[in-house]
């Protein structure tokens, strides 16, 4: 049985984000999408606000699972007998961070390798960076975020 750790901040999941999710877990028996908890950024949601914006946007994939986890990714992928981290590459500014990552991960522990899926092209300049401020103006989200999330981020700003 494959099962796949697609991790990240996810603040807040982006339309980028679910377009990954839905492709991973259509190449894996179990895909875990995994909230990184004890971040260094300072995040505009909350661990929980954005597990249960996760769980609201993946209700339709079956095979999707929310999860959080704070500590390193490689532990928390044996705890979840995971052999596989997904993560997705827009450009090739992002190459350089996510090999860094995929290297250390597979030192870390070399029964896990990541896969990486090419973002689709709809979707390849966003980041929730953007998102976040974008909203912060009360620009216009809706092409950024799926539905449920857009009056979530504006509710933060006060918009
Ligand atoms: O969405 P992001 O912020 O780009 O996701 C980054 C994430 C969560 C995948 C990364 O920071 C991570 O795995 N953090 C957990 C700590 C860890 O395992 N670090 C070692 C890998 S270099």
């Amino acid at each position: 049985m494959s099962i796949a750790i697609y991790p990240g901040s996810f603040d807040p999941v982006t339309l980028g984000h679910l377009d990954i999710i839905e492709r991973a877990a259509n190449i894996s028996e179990e895909l875990i999408v995994a909230v990184l908890m004890n971040s260094s950024k300072s995040p505009l949601f909350s661990v929980e606000e954005r597990v249960n914006m996760l769980r609201e946007v993946t209700k339709h994939i079956d095979n999707v699972k929310i999860m959080s986890f704070s500590g390193l990714l490689v532990n928390f992928a044996r705890d979840v007998n995971a052999n596989i981290i997904v993560r997705g590459l827009r450009a090739i500014t992002d190459f350089e961070y996510e090999l860094q990552m995929a290297q250390t991960n597979h030192i870390l522990n070399d029964t896990i390798d990541t896969v990486f899926l090419t973002s689709n092209l709809d979707y390849s300049y966003l980041s929730s960076s953007t998102v976040k401020e974008v909203a912060s103006f009360g620009g216009d989200v809706s092409k950024f975020v799926p539905e449920y999330v857009i009056d979530k981020i504006y509710q933060k700003y006060n918009r």
